[in-house]
């Protein structure tokens, strides 16, 4: 059988809901996901609009069925998912950091994860709103108090800072972004951001002032879309390509894919000892979510002083998520 027949015929397809499919993300996230071949179904939740959005990706002609759900039918959407990727709740203003949404989306993530908790508890969770730094470990409390956490199914999603790592990059040095894989380490807002240029081979050459600027873009390029969109809100569609992209990690994992490694926020024992439980390195994806958590590796000085500015700032984000479940 050739690998192409296996991959259309053979592959096992996965059924995913998207929680705040409504929003500016939740929309062409949804739409990206509806031609990955690896969705069987698409369940489309948010308090409002989703049945509208649901009718309209259904029309796309590939094979998967999508279904919208209203405020209401919560439970419903979550019956018998594998992946819930999680975009709801409120975005930036200028001005405002991702911290500064916690009152508003701690409780909405909260109350999310209960439901999947107890609908489908062995659901893979791949969580975008923000605090990212704090909702994961508000999704994993919250698992956790139902009795059903499993530390290898709950992702942080930062794959947009890796994007804008690639891209950024890439237009610094004149080279393509394919050519410019950057892990990123750490967590996801500002200075707990931390591009690891060293670890490509385009990258280590960028020294002085142009990599000061570079790790900077990097580590607030959110900014300039917030900064851009004057009251609108932040990124929507490169978070919804970064958010499509991962969730194509995690289902060619789970579908038998060898060898599939990304960054991603994960429970993690790296620093923990630090009292820092979850941090994004790179992390090997397997048939059952997180394989293997690769360490950080070599960093250069001006790495290990990022990685040290990172982790104070972290703990504080982690200790406001658990302290809000408990
Ligand atoms: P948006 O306001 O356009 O959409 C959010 C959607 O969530 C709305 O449709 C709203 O009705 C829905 N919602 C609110 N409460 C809900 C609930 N209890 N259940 C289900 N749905 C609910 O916001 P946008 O731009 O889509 O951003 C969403 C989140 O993603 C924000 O927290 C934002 O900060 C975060 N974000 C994360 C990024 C990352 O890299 N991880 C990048 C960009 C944004």
């Amino acid at each position: 059988m050739s690998a192409r027949m296996f991959s259309s015929s053979a592959a096992r397809r996965t059924k995913v809901a998207v929680l705040g499919a409504g929003g500016g993300i939740g929309q062409p996230l949804s739409l990206l996901l509806k031609q990955n071949p690896l969705v069987s179904e698409l369940s489309l939740y948010d308090i409002r609009g989703a049945p509208g959005v649901a009718a309209d990706v259904s029309h796309v002609d590939t094979p998967s069925v999508v279904k919208g759900y209203a405020a209401d039918k919560l439970e419903e959407a979550l019956q018998g998912v594998k992946v819930v990727v999680i975009p709801a709740g409120v975005p930036r203003k200028p001005g405002m950091t991702r911290d500064d949404l916690f009152n508003t989306n701690a409780s909405i993530v909260r109350d999310l994860a209960a439901a999947i908790a107890r609908v489908s508890p062995s659901a893979h969770v791949l969580v975008i709103s923000n605090p990212v730094n704090s909702t994961v470990p508000i999704v994993a409390s919250t698992f956790e108090k139902a009795g059903v956490f499993d530390p290898a199914h709950i992702f942080g999603v930062t794959t947009l800072d890796v994007v804008r790592a690639s891209r950024f990059l890439s237009q610094v040095i004149g080279a393509v972004p394919s050519e410019c894989d950057v892990p990123v380490v750490g967590g996801h807002s500002g200075a707990t951001i931390v591009p690891l240029f060293s670890q490509t081979k385009v990258g280590k050459a960028v020294a002085g002032e142009p990599y000061a600027k570079l790790v900077n873009r990097v580590q607030f390029g959110g900014d300039e879309v917030v900064k851009a969109k004057d009251g609108a809100g932040s990124a929507t569609l490169s978070m919804a390509y970064a958010g499509a992209k991962f969730a194509d990690c995690l289902l060619r994992a789970l579908n038998g894919e060898k060898g599939v490694v990304t960054p991603t926020f994960v429970k993690s024992p790296l620093y923990a000892d630090k009292g820092v439980d979850f941090f994004a390195s790179l992390i090997e994806l397997g048939p059952n979510g997180v394989q293997k958590i690769n360490p950080v590796g070599n960093l250069t000085p001006e790495e290990q002083k990022l990685l040290e500015a990172c982790l104070p700032d972290l703990k504080k984000n982690i200790d406001k998520g658990k302290a809000f479940v408990a």
